[in-house]
């Protein structure tokens, strides 16, 4: 994993120190306090989008216009663009920090970003595009609650985005089964000269993009909402788009959209549920994830699933700051003693002691077959690569329970053994190793998986039933 773009956190500075009961629980007042006070809502966003349409120089982009990247350094990533002959890259490498997505001018590990809006502190994503990368997209839209979808508006860019195959259709597919609840769909590069802000273009892009969100699960009246932009030069980015420059557009700004945005409110009170993306050494050991579920506290006792290990919170770090609790839709770094880094994986569940979350080897699933490798057939024996919350493990499917029909949502009469694309389907999934997972109905956001086979999706689906303990 790459670094956070803004001063990632020392976890090992700030160390609590022992202190007499007085002072802390003087100290807890105040925390509390404060949280309530400054308690602007969290969201995390992904950027999500086909290859080059813009999602680095965007993210980039917000953090400059923010002001949280200097002059002297966009000019350092001017000229440093500017000699790998990639000039119009420069804002993408706020974002692309590594050498090879410099060089090659993709990004290709989720990058990482924090801004603030009037209401809302955001933690930005910024997802790769390229297909190569598609497992790494995963795991960043299974971290966010909105998404922005950026769309390349250039010539021949929405074409080829949009097209079967293209990343614009799967990664919008994969976004809404892995929970992203809301798009923000962004018509970017309105700047190009084969674009120069036509409205005809933003109403074709929109026309067709409408139906194919409807037909992903998107209420396009509800839950989308589109606007133009140009990332490279900031425009209706922070402030509204100058009429001068776009005459007809008369919605909000992203800075705008962004703030009012809505999504339903997590129970702080549920049972904790920490999924690990990463892990690493630092005075101990810890932990990377997103509160799915509860709150954790300093000194909370938890365990580790599905290996049931016991663990004590030592500190727990949001974003830059350490904090005394946090709540659900905050991304954490716990620092744990009682167990070791290596006896950790990605994929294994922080979770609370009385209410642990399951962990299985076979679980009834919904499935949703999106195309299937040419010649596959879809039957009892099928093996594919199963992504759920931070969990990547083989898995096969041993029996086809059910047919639904699509339209009816009612189960079929007639015994299936084999399906096809588009076939809605009930299954059995089997594992290897124990994996943690929920039902669908009890935590969407553990529940939902998508399965993939030699690096296509295949499948989007959602965990109906779990073997009983
Ligand atoms: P991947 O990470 O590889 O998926 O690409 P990306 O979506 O992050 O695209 P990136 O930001 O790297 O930009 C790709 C190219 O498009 C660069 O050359 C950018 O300068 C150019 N670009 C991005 N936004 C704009 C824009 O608003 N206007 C114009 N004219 N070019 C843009
Ligand atoms: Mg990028």
């Amino acid at each position: 994993m790459k670094d956070e773009v803004h001063g990632r956190s020392q976890p090992g500075q700030a160390e609590p120190k022992v202190k007499n009961k007085e002072v802390v629980a003087l100290e807890d007042a105040e925390a509390q306090e404060e949280m309530e006070a400054n308690k602007k809502r969290h969201l995390n966003v992904v950027f999500i989008g086909h290859v080059d349409a813009g999602k680095s120089t965007t993210g980039g982009q917000i953090l400059f216009l923010s002001g949280q990247v200097d002059d002297r350094t966009i000019h350092k990533y001017e000229k440093e663009a500017k000699d790998k002959s990639r000039e119009s890259w420069y804002m993408a490498y706020i974002m692309d920090t590594n050498e090879e997505e410099r060089v090659k001018g993709k990004t290709v590990e989720v990058g990482r970003a924090h801004f603030e809006t009037e209401t809302t502190r955001f933690t930005i994503l910024d997802a790769p595009g390229h297909k190569s990368y598609v497992p790494n997209m995963i795991s960043g839209a299974s971290q966010a609650d909105i998404g922005v979808l950026v769309i390349s508006a250039r010539k021949g860019e929405f074409e080829t985005g949009y097209e079967r195959g293209g990343q614009t259709r799967e990664h919008v597919q994969l976004a809404k089964t892995l929970g992203v609840a809301k798009l923000l769909v962004v018509v970017n590069k309105m700047d190009d000269p084969t674009v120069n802000w036509s409205k005809e273009r933003y109403d074709e892009i929109e026309s067709k993009m409408t139906p194919f969100l409807k037909s992903s699960g998107y209420n396009v009246k509800k839950d989308v909402q589109f606007l133009p932009i140009s990332g490279l030069l900031g425009s209706n980015m922070k402030t509204r788009v100058d009429k001068s420059i776009c005459s007809w557009w008369n919605g909000p700004c992203l800075f705008e959209a962004l703030d009012c945005i809505e999504v339903p409110l997590r129970d702080p009170k549920g049972p904790f549920r920490m999924p690990i993306i990463d892990k690493f050494k630092d005075m101990g050991t810890v932990v990377m994830g997103k509160v799915e579920s509860g709150s954790v506290c300093e000194g909370d006792s938890l365990l580790v699933m599905p290996n049931k290990a016991q663990v004590k919170v030592v500190a727990v770090y949001c974003d830059e700051s350490k904090v005394r609790c946090a709540g659900p839709g905050e991304n954490l770094r716990v620092r744990l003693s009682g167990i070791e880094e290596e006896d950790i994986l990605s994929g294994f569940v922080l979770s609370s002691v009385v209410k642990p979350i399951p962990a299985v080897t076979e679980f009834t699933a919904q499935l949703q077959i999106l195309e299937l490798l040419e010649n596959a057939i879809f039957t009892a024996g099928y093996k594919a690569v199963l992504h759920v919350h931070s969990v990547v493990e083989e898995c096969e499917i041993v029996e086809l329970l059910q047919q639904i029909d699509p339209k009816t949502r009612k189960p079929m009469k007639k015994k299936v053994l084999f399906v096809k694309n588009g076939a809605v389907v009930v299954c059995r999934v089997q594992v290897n190793n124990s994996i943690c997972v929920e039902k669908f109905s009890d935590f969407p956001q553990l529940g939902r998986f998508t399965l993939r086979t030699e690096g296509k999706t295949i499948a989007v689906g959602k965990v109906t039933d779990l073997p009983v303990a």
